[in-house]
């Protein structure tokens, strides 16, 4: 999903082939599903901040993997600029986000990321999985006597929503927050840094964005496992807090609205559930396909660092640009049937739903671990649903946000 405003394809396009503005008649979806976009188009974002929209698939790998013309030093900007009172609200509660992982271009990004590397190395993600797949095993078989009595249950509340906070929280000691809190202080986040909103909202969101973040700071000058060693490493207070604050977000509210999104997708692939069952299907192509055509981060900024062109177009300095990774994924230049959930096709794990470059996730394998036992586990459940409502997604620039998703037998 881009900005509901962005979701029809500009029809116009000027000579550099970047459109010139966005105009009507187009179905909206995640993906522009089926539109013709040019390959760069000129958006224009709520608040009248001009940006690049970068829609194929080796435009956008060509950004994120440039660190040298492109930086990402804008990655957690807020899209809708924060009124006074809600700064004076962030900086009451000593709110800061310095340079850290996703936004930092400078010289201490390897070393911070190579410590969170470390605490999710794949042996100790795999190390994971049979916790996980009894947990989720029992939380099924709990969703299923109830779907035997006839009553709906809500996918998202019973599966997605906190396993992945579970499984994060055994790999990197976080603070002892209830995990309710935990979940609505990243949503507050996202929906702070990448929704469009009013000052109103930006308010409500500032308190309780602000409110967790102090926690963080606490944890952050006495916590262990990763916060230790980031202190130890020599990182400032404000550093270590800003990096716990993007793992808390990112590392796990990103895999629990995918596991939605995909749950929700694959009740409408019998084939693929049938495939699952009968094991024709293999789990991590189930996951690699979902990643590509229903992935939760559909898009991921980067700023311009020098006058540059980028598939023909100019962009100069300080150039927003707008990587829309939802639709690279579905570029026909990498796979052969780009709108349909075919495991296995080939060119599917080339989406770019995890970046790409010197900052792409390391939270790959966990996400994909996590994914996978998931779908293993519920694809005898999901065969015999039916959707009673499916989640709805507020609109983000850059996070989907499913909420309650309700099947029934
Ligand atoms: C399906 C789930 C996930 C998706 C789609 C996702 C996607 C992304 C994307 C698009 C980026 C930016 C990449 C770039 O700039 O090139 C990113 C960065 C990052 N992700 Fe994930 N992510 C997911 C899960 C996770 C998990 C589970 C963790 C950790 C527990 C995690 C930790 C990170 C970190 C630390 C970065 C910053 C890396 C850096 O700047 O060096 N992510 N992720």
């Amino acid at each position: 999903m881009l900005f509901r405003s962005w979701e029809r394809a500009p029809t116009t396009t000027d000579a550099t082939g970047a459109g010139s503005g966005v105009v009507a008649g187009a179905r909206p979806g995640a993906d522009g599903g089926g539109q013709r976009w040019p390959d760069v188009a000129r958006v224009t974002d709520h608040v009248g901040v001009a940006h690049l929209l970068v829609t194929r698939h080796a435009l956008v790998r060509e950004v994120l993997t440039d660190p040298i013309r492109y930086r990402p030093d804008n990655a957690l900007d807020a899209v809708t600029p924060m009124p006074v009172a809600a700064l004076r609200t962030l900086a009451a509660h000593r709110f800061r986000l310095p340079p850290t992982l996703a936004n930092n271009s400078g010289v201490s990004h390897p070393e911070i990321r190579a410590l969170v590397a470390e605490a999710l190395h794949p042996t100790r993600v795999a190390a994971q999985r049979d916790w996980l797949a009894a947990l989720v095993r029992r939380r099924v078989a709990a969703l299923d006597a109830t779907l035997d009595t006839g009553v709906p249950v809500d996918l998202h509340a019973g599966l997605a929503a906190d396993l992945p906070l579970l499984v994060l929280a055994r790999l990197v000691e976080l603070p002892d927050a209830p995990v309710a809190a935990v979940k609505d202080f990243a949503r507050a986040a996202l929906e702070l840094f990448w929704a469009p909103l009013d000052a109103d909202r930006q308010q409500t969101l500032a308190t309780e964005v602000g409110r967790f973040h102090l926690v963080l700071r606490e944890f952050a000058a006495t916590g262990g496992g990763l916060a230790g060693r980031l202190r130890a490493a020599g990182h400032p207070p404000d550093v270590v807090v800003g990096a716990l604050f993007f793992l808390l977000v990112a590392g796990q509210e990103t895999t629990s609205q995918f596991l939605t999104l995909l749950l929700h997708r694959l009740t409408g692939e019998p084939a693929v559930l049938a495939g699952l069952r009968d094991g024709s299907v293999a789990v991590a192509d189930v996951v690699e396909e979902g990643l590509r055509l229903e992935p939760p981060i559909v898009t991921w900024r980067r700023v311009a660092a020098v006058d540059t062109t980028l598939g023909g177009t100019a962009v100069p300095a300080g150039t927003s640009i707008v990587l829309w990774l939802a639709r690279a994924g579905r570029d026909p230049a990498i796979v052969p049937a780009p709108d349909e959930f075919r495991p296995g096709q080939p060119g599917s794990r080339r989406h770019l739903a995890f970046g790409a470059g010197p900052h792409r996730c390391v939270g790959d394998q966990l996400a994909r671990m996590e994914a996978a036992t998931v779908v293993a586990e519920t694809a005898e459940l999901l065969a015999g649903v039916r959707v009673a409502r499916a989640p709805w997604c507020p609109d983000n620039l850059t996070f989907r946000m499913p909420d309650t998703f309700l099947v029934h037998r």
